[in-house]
């Protein structure tokens, strides 16, 4: 059998250029995400190789070698371009997990526009936000989405076209239009725009402690080190049938959802459903599913169903599992080698990140709990949160910081230069989070460094739930924050004081939940509201949300003098 490198092989004499190489990529001519993902791996004898294998909640399927996935992103490409679409514009996919997300992502790529991904479960405020800031031109959506669309569209001047991917065409309405990508006459040859390097290539919105979130742009150089990571990390071979759970309106299903696989020529399938222990499984065992990348809170789902129905199923195809997106508790680590034979390799990165920063190798030893050792090429330390320098103690907290530089890293957040500047600090890359190193290098995730809640692996940012909580009639003031929750870790919490007039009662608590799920998303939802008298305030009268959040974990205060100064 194979014996994966191991790390030192990995690092020794490291460069990026390794990827350069494979890629058949010279530096300073075109490259372009979505050619290399289709037309490069149909010119390496792999035209009639599956790229992806889809199945939906209906147990509905399709399948797409990469002639297909060529041809259909042509297509649809060619479909953009007639419309007018110019190289550069913002064009977002708000669409479920359906073949035209992950085809029309590289059609978009192809022409040279940027690609927008957006959650589907959004809301029409959360959409609102982030189209306008972008400015986007055009989005791709399905009819179940369209009345969200629908809502905001008279807000949005630049949404000059809105595609719907399944309509029947009598029932569109102004600016709407209809495209069935696997009906349309087939695009043979298609000319791919011929970007290069630093051309923008995806826009992924992430938030942050303040203001709305921000849009973290791409550019097409990033499959330098997607390609090399899933490869690495993800041990990526030839014959693997590899399933990402993530959804491509998050940065996992995008980097390792698309662009890693498909640049390594590798068979991925798709499950366009919710969580279901059974069916999860049955899946795996149905595709022979040989690489797993999964989530922490995936993982705790599935240990609460219990071992009995994993041992129903067969589930020997399963070579590599790794998981991303939240800390992954040393439980699950142990739980995964008792079920499945095999460890959750952890990795840890981030949206602004483009890739895998730091991880556990495939032929590392794992110490469970931690998120393992940089990714070669990857210089990454913990700073002192006063001073900003390396802490260079074994053991000791300090705030995850990277080198700049590694290819797939943020070129900036749209329309927000301070906001971009702000991340810097003594020439480091501060990711806002917390860990400290051991004496043989791993790293151990403490927390993170700001107000942002991680609920599921998925950032939600308090000041867009406070926003939209303002938008309730009833609340005057609010503060949102993190409280634990046994299987998404950390869940929202509001706590709310409420205008004259108004009482607290759980009629109202359910209203307040309902308009911001349909408004935000069933994500950003509060799971419970308090409603209390006054809420803790600086001297200036600014909301510290720190206060209710060691309220709710249970933690000491700490210092808070200087903030309450503020
Ligand atoms: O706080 C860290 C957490 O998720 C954040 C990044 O979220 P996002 O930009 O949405 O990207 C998620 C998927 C790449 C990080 O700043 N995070 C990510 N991976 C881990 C993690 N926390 C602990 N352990 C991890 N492995």
């Amino acid at each position: 059998m194979r014996s994966p490198p191991s790390y030192q092989d990995f690092t020794a004499n490291f460069d990026w250029n390794v990827a350069e190489r494979e890629l058949g990529y010279r530096p300073g001519s075109p490259i372009n995400v979505a050619w290399m993902c289709s037309d490069r791996i149909c010119q390496l004898g792999l035209a009639n190789k599956f790229a992806l294998l889809w199945e939906d909640y209906q147990g509905n399927e399709k399948r797409f070698t990469y002639d297909d996935v060529r041809i259909l992103s042509n297509t649809i490409a060619q479909f953009l371009c007639m419309q007018g679409i110019q190289p550069g514009e913002r064009v977002c996919l708000f669409l479920d997990r359906v073949p035209e997300l992950y085809i029309g992502f590289l059609a978009i790529l192809k022409i040279g526009a940027v690609a927008q991904p957006l959650f589907s479960a959004f809301g029409d405020e959360s959409l609102l936000v982030r189209l306008a800031d972008a400015g986007t031109s055009a989005i791709l959506t399905q009819k179940k989405h369209l009345y969200k669309v629908r809502k905001i569209r008279n807000r949005l001047p630049k949404l000059r076209h809105i595609i719907v991917v399944d309509a029947d065409p009598t029932s569109l309405q102004e600016r709407e239009i209809s495209f069935a990508m696997e009906q349309a006459p087939r695009v043979e040859e298609f000319s791919t725009y011929p970007t290069t390097a630093e051309s923008p290539s995806v826009l992924h919105y992430t938030s942050g402690t303040t203001g709305q979130p921000k849009g973290a742009q791409h550019v097409h150089y990033s499959i330098i080190a997607q390609y090399l990571t899933a490869k690495w990390v993800l041990d990526l071979q030839p014959d693997d049938i590899y399933w990402c759970n993530a959804d491509p309106g998050w940065v996992t299903g995008t980097s390792y959802g698309i662009i890693g696989p498909w640049s390594n020529g590798i068979t991925q399938v798709v499950l366009d459903s919710g969580f279901n222990a059974e069916r999860w499984y049955e899946f795996i065992e149905k595709y022979r599913v040989t690489v797993w990348y999964s989530a922490p809170t995936a993982i705790r789902l599935l240990m609460k169903e219990g071992v009995e129905i994993a041992r129903k199923h067969d589930l020997s195809s399963l070579r590599h599992l790794a998981s991303v997106g939240e800390p992954l508790n040393p439980e699950a680590v142990l739980w995964s080698e008792d079920v499945f034979g095999k460890p959750f390799h952890d990795t840890f990165w981030q949206t602004e990140t483009g890739c895998i920063v730091i991880t556990n190798f495939p032929g590392m030893p794992i110490k469970p709990g931690s998120m393992g050792k940089p990714f070669p090429g990857i210089t990454a330390t913990v700073l002192d949160p006063k001073s900003y320098a390396p802490v260079n103690r074994a053991g000791a907290a300090g705030l995850i910081a990277l080198r700049p530089g590694w290819p797939s890293q943020v070129r900036g957040y749209w329309n927000n230069e301070a906001g971009f500047r702000a991340k810097f600090k003594n020439g480091w890359y501060l990711c806002g989070d917390r860990a400290s190193i051991d004496a043989d290098g791993y790293f151990w995730f403490m927390g993170r460094d700001d107000d942002v809640i991680n609920t599921g692996g998925h950032l939600v940012g308090p000041f867009e739930v406070e926003s939209a909580l303002l938008g309730c009639p009833a609340v005057a003031e609010s503060a949102a924050v993190a409280k634990p929750d046994p299987i998404n870790m950390e869940v929202v919490k509001a706590y709310v004081t409420l205008k004259g007039g108004f009482q607290p009662s759980d009629d109202l608590e359910l209203e307040i939940m309902n308009s911001i799920r349909k408004r935000l998303s069933p994500l950003a939802m509060p799971q419970e509201i308090e409603f209390v008298d006054s809420l803790p305030k600086t001297r200036s009268g600014k909301i510290v949300r720190r206060i209710l959040r060691c309220r709710e974990f249970n933690e000491p205060l700490g210092d808070l003098s200087t903030i309450m100064e503020d």
